[in-house]
């Protein structure tokens, strides 16, 4: 069941998302055994941050609200990265980066330059103060950070959009403007959980964004509304437990999709969504390509 997105081919349509499983070379290859069609590392900036200090997860009723304030190893990370090296018919790395402003973007991608497949931009971290959100909410900004990075590395670049805005659909245009070969949508949604017995809220961060099963139409509905106005291919993120969740993606208009909260439950997710994917496409004797956007009725 290989896939194109852009320029890079996989062997099947599902990927780890960034942020879970993401942060050692042990990890991720325990991911790439589970199946995945590739993997998305972490997001990774300039300097080691801790993070926030705890809470930092809290369960909800259908996937969890975090705010960890995107800890990471920084340019550390690239002897992880050198290690994955090593791995005999490797699936394919996306590393994911964030910065402060265009030239953090630029130093960061060339680094990673050496060991990556693609390059994820983080412009949509709803809960990191200066990133995330900050830098990825306003299409002007969105499209000169991901010029300059296209512009100053060969690899294919990918960016990831916030829903955390009144319109998605022009993100996705200033991407594709900027030169990104795909956009991924989406990151997580902005919520807040209270302790009723203190009355104060239950993350050190105050808010934090929603993933898990509560966001997939929300998720769904980003990729619909990218897909009707983008030239660019769409990787769908967002709530996928099961191959019928990633089927909405795809018929939505997703070439790919990613998962992250549904590993924590089940490692080998990616071997079970990828199976279901291609038992149905042999049901209905058609092609993945045949029915990515097909909800659009054209
Ligand atoms: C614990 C946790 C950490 C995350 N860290 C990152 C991150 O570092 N970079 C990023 O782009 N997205 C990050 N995300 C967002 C996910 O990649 C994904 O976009 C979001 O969780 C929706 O997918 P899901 O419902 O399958 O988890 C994180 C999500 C979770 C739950």
């Amino acid at each position: 069941m290989n896939v194109r997105v852009g320029r890079l081919k996989l062997k099947n349509p599902t990927m780890l998302a960034a942020g879970v499983l993401g942060t050692t070379a042990f990890s991720l290859k325990r991911v790439m055994r589970g199946g995945a069609g590739a993997v998305v590392t972490k997001s990774i900036g300039m300097t080691p941050l801790e993070g926030y200090h705890g809470p930092v997860i809290v369960e909800t009723p259908a996937g969890y609200l975090n705010a960890l304030g995107l800890p990471n190893p920084g340019l550390h990370f690239l002897s992880e990265l050198e290690d994955l090296q090593a791995v005999a018919d490797r699936t394919p790395v996306i590393v994911s980066i964030f910065g402060s402003c265009a030239d953090e973007f630029v130093q960061l991608a060339q680094a990673m330059c050496k060991y990556a497949d693609a390059i994820e931009l983080n412009l949509s971290c709803p809960h990191a103060r200066g990133y995330g959100l900050e830098v990825g909410s306003d299409p002007a900004i969105v499209e000169s950070i991901t010029n300059c990075v296209t512009d100053a590395v060969e690899l294919p670049v990918w960016v990831k959009l916030t829903p955390n805005v009144a319109d998605i659909t022009t993100l996705g245009q200033a991407a594709e403007n900027g030169g990104a070969d795909a956009v991924v949508a989406i990151n997580t949604v902005k919520g807040m959980a209270i302790d009723v017995q203190s009355g104060r809220p239950i993350l050190a961060n105050k808010f934090g964004g929603l993933s898990g099963g509560a966001i997939r139409p929300i998720a769904v509905k980003c990729v619909y509304d990218l897909y009707s106005v983008l030239n660019i291919p769409i990787v769908g993120v967002g709530g996928i437990t099961q191959y019928e969740d990633a089927l909405e993606f795809i018929m939505a208009g997703a070439h790919a999709i990613q998962i992250g909260s549904g590993v924590a439950n089940e490692p080998t997710i990616f071997e079970h969504v990828s199976r279901g994917i291609s038992e149905h496409l042999k049901r209905n004797s058609t092609t993945l390509e045949d029915i990515i956007g097909i909800a659009h009725g054209r």
